[in-house]
């Protein structure tokens, strides 16, 4: 299939972008892309690709711009119920800590997601990967960490692995049993970090081996917070992960600064996010390493919190800096990388064009995919979006709505409804 009448396709070809080289989008005018099975085969404009293919089937995608399907790397999509009253008491003056620190927020999650059954958690999530399809996901990062305990977690675990297979939207899974202390273990913070290095962590390692041999191993993640897990509990966690053999993440600086910034980096974590109250020798540790820092501009909003990434310090320390929405019921719900872009562009002082690498190439560095998705090349992945306007910029400048047309999936055109 031979995609055309394409204003600009803005290609992300090459590596992904350090520093100062964030925004190299590799447009070509005009362009048109040949898409055969499930991959990208020739990328060129609409005059060569026309004439050198004249038999092959046409796509006519309207004048529209185009771009890589975006990437989120990271999400907490998989959970059951909603806290719209917690928001609420958020708005009259409780902050997140303390909801947390009363038995709500995440363990208020923890209840409803435990009480979930699979099925239910599947039709819950699958909600919300359409509306995050719609809007030009094509691949998602996906946490677990609803549910504190080994059962529960490796049921969300199995849900994530079941709806990635379901598709459109393709899943790449993290372990996040780190997500707070289990109510279990309330007084005994060290207890469930103990149990989750020394059960749940070879547990999983075992669970995997039985159910999804052959996959690559999920990512491990950790909140290292106050309220949560300490830098040196959190050091413990992904330390054992690690000799398990799973690739890192780390929830780090939302809140407060513990260094979880720099242990990520020292341990060669695919990603440290969050980052609000990151220092700056936690910002020239990340830069130093190919850990990429994810911003999550969603959280931050939802929170109405004032103070964002410093995405501009990242950049100048020469950091790989991605953009992710964080969907999840307490923070963020938001299912749109255009939203996250939109604010990306305001609180982070991101280029229209940097903040679509950031969401895009970037993103699929931050889960080891950029080998794969995240550019639109010869030999990698056929996931693109064409949007509805003809100027990529449109996306960071209107917000609240969708300028995603067609989704292509692994070859497959999907078409949004007017
Ligand atoms: O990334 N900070 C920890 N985890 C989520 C919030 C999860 C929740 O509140 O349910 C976050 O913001
Ligand atoms: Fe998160």
């Amino acid at each position: 299939m031979l995609i055309h009448n394409l204003s600009q396709l803005l290609t992300l070809a090459g590596e992904p972008q350090r520093g100062s080289e964030l925004g190299r989008l590799k447009i070509i005018p005009n362009g048109a892309v040949l898409v055969r099975g499930e991959t990208f085969e020739v990328v060129g404009t609409a005059d060569e690709l026309l004439a050198a293919y004249p038999n092959e089937p046409r796509f006519d995608a309207g004048g529209g711009a185009a771009l890589p399907g975006f990437v989120d790397p990271h999400t907490h999509l998989i959970w059951a119920g909603d806290r719209a009253a917690e928001f609420e008491m958020r708005l009259e003056g409780k902050t997140y800590l303390e909801i947390l620190a009363a038995g709500g927020g995440i363990l208020s999650t923890v209840r409803a997601t435990r009480a979930a059954s699979l099925d239910d958690l599947k039709e819950q999530t699958r909600t919300r990967m359409q509306a995050m399809f719609r809007c030009g996901t094509t691949t998602a990062e996906a946490k677990t960490g609803y549910g504190l305990e080994s059962a529960s977690e490796l049921l969300q675990m199995q849900a994530l692995l079941e709806l990635d297979g379901e598709g459109p939207l393709e899943l790449a899974p993290t372990y996040l049993g780190a997500h707070a202390i289990a109510p279990e273990y309330k007084d005994d913070p060290d207890g469930y970090t103990d149990l989750l290095c020394r059960q749940m962590l070879p547990e999983l390692r075992s669970w995997w081996d039985r159910h999804a041999a052959g996959r690559p191993l999920p990512f491990v993640d950790i909140f290292c917070e106050t309220g949560a897990f300490s830098l040196e509990q959190s050091r413990c966690v992904l330390s054992a992960a690690r000799t398990l053999g799973f690739p890192l993440k780390i929830h780090a600086d939302e809140f407060d600064n513990l260094g979880g910034a720099s242990l990520a980096a020292e341990l060669g974590a695919a990603s440290a996010d969050h980052l609000v109250k990151t220092s700056a020798i936690d910002i020239t540790a990340l830069a130093h390493s190919n850990t990429v820092a994810v911003a999550l501009p969603c959280t931050p909003f939802g929170l109405a919190q004032a103070q964002y990434t410093p995405a501009r310090q990242i950049l100048a320390a020469d950091g790989l800096l991605a953009l992710a929405s964080d969907i999840n019921p307490g923070t963020a719900w938001c299912e749109s990388m255009q939203f996250v872009i939109a604010l990306a562009c305001r609180y982070l002082k991101l280029t229209p064009a940097q903040a679509v690498a950031a969401a895009t190439l970037n993103a699929a560095a931050a889960i080891g995919r950029s080998d794969r998705i995240g550019s639109i090349e010869a030999g990698k992945q056929a996931d693109l979006i064409v949007l509805s306007v003809d100027d990529y910029r449109h996306l960071a400048y209107r917000f609240g709505g969708n300028l995603v047309k067609h989704v292509v999936k692994k070859g497959k055109v999907f078409t949004n409804a007017e």
